[in-house]
């Protein structure tokens, strides 16, 4: 194996690990389960689970990565631990799901990218959508998106993506900024901020209940976490640098973008009359490209939104599918492009029925976050909090003078809240999921 080099700079490790964050999941997910969910009660149980949840488990992942150095599956035995090596198999599996229909959604925007420059959304956004999200287009793009991110880890262009990432998320912040600007000077404008940003009171803690299943599914998809992405990150980062600094500036980043996603997406969809409990997976590029169409040179800036869109979600499909094919190497000793190929072959093929039926993405989409990442999430919060305590503390602490009294709180918000929490998340998962096979 290459000699593992540490990030040059601190910008080189929060670029690449702010650039698997930010992606579909802020600007696609976010937006539509915040819509289909009732709005501002869903914004409050996301915003809670994020810090109280999120960000003591992501530095679990950190501690992990950078005490061992080593990948998802040997970070475990290297630290000690071999018996919880399978959490790296689990995190294989979880994103191999995630990815198989991650890359539908990826289509979905290069085929926005298109139909900016084409007009094809203008004045028919639910039509294009329709036609863009299930079938053989859907599938055709699918396999595009694939192409490029197995072309991008076959090649190891590691630096090129975190080049690209320092271009992307200003541009995607800018533009989510200019639409949100544009949106408050329409006239559905408070009807959408009122949905979307002022909860009921008086109900605030039974919605938010109710909701923490999907909002803790959202808050583990947007940053990445529960599949091991941050311990491979992180495994190659210095130890004089303080941890709970950099993964403060990945939460507060990500969920900003989020938030910023909602704030340009609502005000169209109350111009527009869309009814936002209606719209489903569909809600947010429906609402995008009625923004675009309306808006003055709509068609160029159409073009470049999408067009750092999908370099947002190539940045995230690249950590993905780079966990995978790492696991890969390392576990049956295979060759980086022969191995890259075939799993992005097998993971397409298993993503085919969420390109043909939107029922489908839904299911894998439910599978993967309410259960996968929950799941990885519950071992990870049980693994530092219980048994790995100690290790994890003194980790924690290097590059953090001064840190004890709050690596104690994080040790023991992990070992209760965290663990039940997930624990109950996980449970309703599961239910959910038999529920929507149900279904079908
Ligand atoms: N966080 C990415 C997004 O929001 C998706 C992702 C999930 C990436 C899990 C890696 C691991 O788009």
């Amino acid at each position: 194996m290459a000699i593992r080099e540490t990030w040059a700079t601190r910008i080189g490790f929060i670029l690449a690990a702010v650039g698997s964050a930010v992606g579909l999941g802020n600007i696609w997910r976010f937006p539509f389960l915040t819509a289909e969910s009732g709005g501002a009660a869903f914004l409050v149980a996301y915003l809670f689970l994020v810090a109280v949840i999120g960000l003591p488990v992501i530095l679990v992942e950190f501690v992990i990565g950078r005490e061992s150095k080593q990948n998802v599956v040997d970070a475990f035995p290297e630290i000690g631990a071999p018996n919880w090596q399978f959490i790296g198999a689990i995190g294989a599996l979880a994103g191999f799901v995630i990815l198989s229909y991650y890359s539908v959604v990826g289509g979905w925007v290069i085929q926005y990218m298109v139909g900016s420059l084409t007009g094809g959304y203008a004045g028919n956004a639910e039509a294009f959508f329709g036609s863009a999200a299930e079938g053989t287009n859907a599938v055709a793009y699918d396999l595009l998106f694939m192409a490029i991110v197995a072309g991008i880890v076959s090649f190891g262009v590691r630096d090129g993506l975190e080049r690209a990432a320092k271009v992307m998320i200003p541009s995607v912040v800018g533009l989510l900024v200019l639409l949100a600007a544009y949106g408050a000077t329409l006239s559905g404008a408070s009807e959408g901020y009122a949905y979307y940003l002022s909860p009921d009171m008086s109900t605030i803690v039974t919605d938010a209940i109710g909701l923490l299943p999907d909002a803790a599914g959202q808050a583990f998809f947007t940053l990445s976490l529960g599949m091991g992405v941050m311990i491979t990150y992180a495994s190659y980062l210095g130890e004089d640098r303080n941890m709970l600094r950099d993964s403060l500036l990945i939460v507060v980043v990500d969920t900003s973008i989020a938030i910023l996603a909602g704030l340009a997406v609502f005000p169209f969809l109350f111009a527009q009359g869309v009814d936002p409990g209606t719209g489903g997976i569909g809600t947010t590029f429906v609402g995008l490209a009625t923004a675009f169409a309306s808006l003055p040179a709509g068609q160029v800036v159409g073009f470049v939104f999408f067009s750092m869109l999908l370099l947002a979600s190539l940045t995230s499909a690249f950590s993905i599918l780079e966990v995978i094919v790492s696991y890969a190497i390392d576990t049956f000793g295979v060759d980086r492009k022969p191995a890259t190929l075939a799993i992005a072959a097998v993971i397409f093929l298993v993503g085919i029925p969420t390109a043909m039926s939107l029922d489908y993405l839904t299911l894998y989409d439910a599978i993967a976050n309410q259960i996968l990442l929950i799941g990885g999430g519950l071992l990870l919060a049980i693994f530092g909090g219980w048994f790995y305590a100690s290790g994890a503390s003194e980790e924690l602490q290097k590059g953090m003078p001064g840190g004890e009294t709050f690596t104690t709180v994080w040790i023991w918000v992990l070992r209760v809240p965290v663990v039940l929490v997930l624990a109950y998340v996980l449970y309703n998962g599961v239910l959910a999921v038999a529920g929507i096979v149900q279904g079908m």
